[in-house]
């Protein structure tokens, strides 16, 4: 194979959720999750979650694509394009139903048996989130979710089950997806509600101190039961630009980014940084730890870091935000355009990013996440000429391999997002696709569930036969 400068075992791949794609809600044991409960949206609508699941609403994930009755014919189909790994998450849910369980559910358990057996009866190695934007809903009723410490107890039963149970199987993990999106949207990535007149940033920081705990212990643990397991952390990474060369636009958008770096500095470090005790200090937040939490941040430094890149954001001093975003705001950058649901596209923004998280923590990295969410036309013979989608991708990998090949950075692997297409996360649509497979179904949930490869299912497969070299559209 030619050297294209990613390394020969790159991981090239696709990354999916559970609580995204595979439906069978109530399936075999699993219990509810907070992902269960959250109702469809629309463009420019963000889901809404519901206390418990009420009758009459619309769940897209109860059913989602039904991964879980066709993960056979969709792996097959992930092996044809030439997957080197495939990037899941494993539904809390299924595993302990409520959270607080001792003993796990088998149903559960089995079906990750089956499903990461298909992956390697095809050479895919299984890369594993450990907790993908869901957790017990359970969880959430009985003790407020992660602003409780006890849940660091329930996270590692299930971590210390699942280690054991796939260690043969399964050799990269991640703690938690996104953890720094907690800061900004509590219930996602934390099951938390807030009390009328708490200090919300105090209730924030105090879960993300219980998640890096067991984030942490996670990491020790599964170290200690397989000393090959490669644990990382998986972060959102939002490259930050000041709208004008004016320091307090700078200023602004560093201070932004800090919001990131304090989740990142703590999971590959092992320590909070000075910056962030003194933001502590200055929002009043007081994070109650025990003898010995600062032990286990050390012990518990992850291998490499996982984040997700799809689009860069601009901050200014005034601070107004305009655009719409993964997760987040900014202003409008007038130099990039934009997604149809408005997240600014900038693959350069890609290789600074690389260089910036590469430059700072000298671990490997791991893109777990990239690409485009795009409406996408079913022509009459069937096909799906997705060249947006290619595009997007083929300008983002050129600057991956400039990354890597010209500023030396040390990547592990690339999985773009949704490889097959599942609901959206932000909104819970159908239509917002990110697939090179299409599933037939829409934002109502009419559909055959039927899949077909799309245009860039090709392409990609050229992509990966070449380690990167012919990018070129076909
Ligand atoms: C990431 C999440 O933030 O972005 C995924 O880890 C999510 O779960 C992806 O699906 C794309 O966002 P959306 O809202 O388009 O699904």
């Amino acid at each position: 194979m030619k050297n294209t400068g990613f390394k020969e075992n790159f991981l090239w791949g696709g990354a999916v959720a559970a609580n995204q794609c595979e439906g069978a809600w109530n399936v075999d044991g699993k219990g509810v999750s907070t992902a269960d409960v959250a109702t469809g949206g629309a463009v420019d609508k963000a889901r809404e979650y519901t206390e418990g699941v009420i009758d009459g609403k619309y769940y897209p994930s109860h059913e989602a694509i039904d991964f879980y009755h066709h993960y056979k014919e969709d792996i097959k189909l992930l092996a044809e394009m030439g997957f080197k790994c495939f990037r899941t998450s494993i539904n809390w849910t299924r595993i302990f139903p409520v959270g607080d369980e001792e003993t796990p559910n088998e149903e559960g358990l089995k079906f990750y048996d089956n499903l990461f057996y298909e992956c390697l009866k095809y050479g895919i190695e299984p890369v594993v989130t450990i907790s993908h934007y869901e957790m017990p809903y359970g969880l959430v009723e009985k003790y407020g979710a992660w602003r409780d410490r006890r849940l660091v107890d329930f996270y590692m039963n299930y971590c210390k089950t699942i280690f054991n149970r796939y260690k043969d199987k399964v050799k990269y993990w991640m703690t938690f997806n996104e953890i720094n999106v907690l800061a900004l949207h509590p219930f996602i990535p934390a099951g938390l509600r807030f009390r009328e007149g708490e200090n919300k940033l105090q209730v924030c920081y105090q879960a993300a101190h219980h998640q890096f705990l067991a984030s942490a212990k996670a990491v020790k643990l599964g170290h200690e039961i397989d000393p090959e397991f490669k644990i990382g952390c998986m972060i959102l990474y939002p490259q930050t630009y000041p709208e004008a060369c004016n320091p307090m636009d700078v200023q602004a958008a560093n201070e932004f980014m800090d919001t990131t770096y304090l989740f990142a500095d703590v999971q590959v470090r092992g320590y909070y940084s000075n910056k962030a005790k003194k933001f502590f200090e200055r929002n009043d937040i007081e994070i109650k730890m025990e003898n010995g939490d600062e032990e286990i941040l050390k012990e518990g430094k992850v291998d490499y870091i996982g984040f997700s890149y799809y689009m860069t954001i601009v901050k200014s001093a005034k601070g107004e935000d305009q655009t719409g975003g993964n997760m987040l705001g900014g202003v409008k950058n007038p130099y990039l355009k934009a997604s149809d649901w408005g997240w600014q596209v900038d693959p350069e923004g890609f290789r600074i990013s690389l260089n910036n998280l590469y430059d700072r923590y000298q671990i490997p990295l791991f893109c777990v996440e990239n690409g485009l969410g795009a409406v996408d036309k079913v022509e009459e013979d069937g096909s799906i000429n997705d060249d947006y989608r290619i595009d997007y991708l083929r300008r983002h990998i050129v600057e991956m391999k400039k990354a890597v090949e010209i500023d030396g950075v040390d990547l592990m692997g690339y999985t773009p997002w949704g490889c097959i297409d599942l609901i959206s996360a932000g909104t819970g649509e159908m239509k917002k696709r990110y697939g090179f497979i299409y599933v037939d179904k829409d934002n109502d949930g009419n559909g055959t569930l039927e899949r077909s490869r799309k245009k860039s299912f090709y392409w990609y497969k050229k992509v990966i036969e070449s380690n990167g070299d012919e990018l070129d559209s076909i």
